[in-house]
């Protein structure tokens, strides 16, 4: 599963030596391009992940962040510019296969209107003889814009019939929904092999950035945090073979320092995964992977609770009974801060701490910050990272801000995403 060149230089100097032969990436194929497209006069169907947050205003709702919409406007241009008629499909929340007014792509369709400068048509279904006239009255550079795919179940089923009925609406499928490549939904996976298929701009651009993190010289370091190890099994399985320093920090780490001994009194922690965070840590030193844990938390008998003045020394302290862990501290930013000046790229997941409360925020808001004064290359994937990366104003320091969560983490793990595989190679 190799999705771009990559080029390995002769003499690495770090983690590169230690990596298995089985994770050294061979020569490449390369998916083909939206560029090696000829989309003029065509109906081009392009799937983008129009899954952003929604805010109520009003009566109405509005696009809170419209990044993943703005990812999509290169890819939107570039087939308007050379007169290809542009059908945009894309899913919305998680509606289980049944209409959901509340999940309708209306507010999607004015943001996308603004960006582009131009009329964007609207139909309230996405397949179905309304919409095939839609599609065919579409011109050179108009835009129409579905209605939420997984209003009907087939979406999320993979359906054949279903992909069908979306291929009948165009001539070309292009697909630049990066944050739904890692879903084999018919949309993402099925219409791909019914059409002649390309990787538009934005996921090109991401599987550049994210396919091959590891398969340069320079030291590479993921910091994760959020809530779960199970979440993330594979993803430090992997990583801890490849990567030269590992920090954890959220309640993921809670998990380690249990598993370790350490007393976590109420933190939120899995103590059925202490075998596998064992394990994690005997397969990141076997590897020569520094993994590195919290050493001082932010600690409060709840999250609405006002925190202890003083963070707790994690080696010198027991929590007391009923407390909770709920933000790493600043020594903890310290230690991480020092391993991460060492490395020459860094991809960071998921929060430190409980940092949607402003009392817990403090641990996430100074990774960001220490993470936008490195040298290093940083990416970062998911929702809340990048909000975090933004809350502490430095979002545009950053090498590279994924628009994919998931699929972002699959993609660094090695794993091959249905998106991406059923598209057509060069
Ligand atoms: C995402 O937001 O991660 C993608 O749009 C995929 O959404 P899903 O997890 O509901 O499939």
């Amino acid at each position: 599963m190799d999705y771009r060149e990559t080029h390995v230089p002769n003499a690495p100097t770090t983690a590169a030596h230690r990596r298995p032969s089985s994770t050294a990436r061979a020569p490449v194929m390369r998916k083909r391009s939206l560029r090696d497209l000829d989309v003029a006069g065509k109906r081009v169907l392009l799937r983008a992940d129009f899954n952003v947050p929604l805010a109520q205003d009003g009566d109405g709702r509005r696009v809170a962040d419209d990044s993943r919409i703005r990812g999509a406007v290169p890819t939107i241009e570039y087939l308007r510019e050379r007169g290809a008629a542009v059908i945009v499909c894309s899913h919305l929340g998680r509606p289980r296969g049944v209409v959901r007014d509340e999940l309708r792509l209306a507010p999607v369709a004015g943001v996308l209107a603004a960006l582009i400068g131009a009329p964007v048509r609207s139909v309230d279904d996405c397949v179905g003889p309304d919409v095939e006239a839609a599609a065919a009255a579409l011109g050179p550079g108009d835009m129409l814009l579905l209605e939420n795919l997984r209003f009907h179940p087939e979406e999320e089923a993979n359906d054949a019939g279903f992909a069908s009925r979306l291929a009948a609406l165009a001539d070309l499928y292009v697909n630049d929904a990066f944050g739904a490549a890692h879903r084999a939904h018919a949309s993402v996976d099925a219409v791909a092999r019914l059409l002649p298929s390309a990787a538009g701009l934005l996921l090109q651009a991401e599987i550049d950035r994210l396919a091959d993190v590891f398969a340069g010289a320079g030291a590479v370091a993921l910091v994760s945090g959020g809530a779960k190890v199970s979440d993330k099994l594979g993803l430090l399985h992997s990583v801890v073979v490849r990567a030269d320093v590992l920090c954890i920090g959220g309640a993921m780490a809670n998990t380690f320092l249990l598993a370790n001994g350490t007393d976590v009194a109420a933190s939120l922690a899995e103590p059925d995964m202490a075998d596998e965070a064992h394990a994690i840590q005997a397969e990141a030193e076997r590897h020569g992977c520094r993994l590195l844990l919290p050493v001082d938390a932010v600690i409060a008998q709840g999250p609405d609770q006002p925190p202890r003045a003083r963070p707790l020394q994690l080696a010198e302290e027991t929590l007391p009974p009923g407390w909770r862990i709920l933000d790493i501290g600043p020594r903890s930013i310290e230690q991480f801060g020092a391993a991460l000046r060492e490395v020459q790229t860094v991809v960071w997941n998921g929060p430190m701490g409980l940092f949607e409360r402003e009392a817990f925020a403090g641990g996430t808001r100074a990774l960001a910050r220490l993470l936008a004064g490195l040298e290093a290359d940083v990416i970062v994937a998911g929702g809340e990272t990048l909000a975090a990366t933004a809350q502490a104003g430095v979002a545009d320091r950053m090498a590279h801000r994924s628009t994919g969560g998931a699929a972002a983490l699959e993609l660094i793990e090695g794993r091959a995403l249905p998106g991406i595989e059923a598209l057509a190679d060069a």
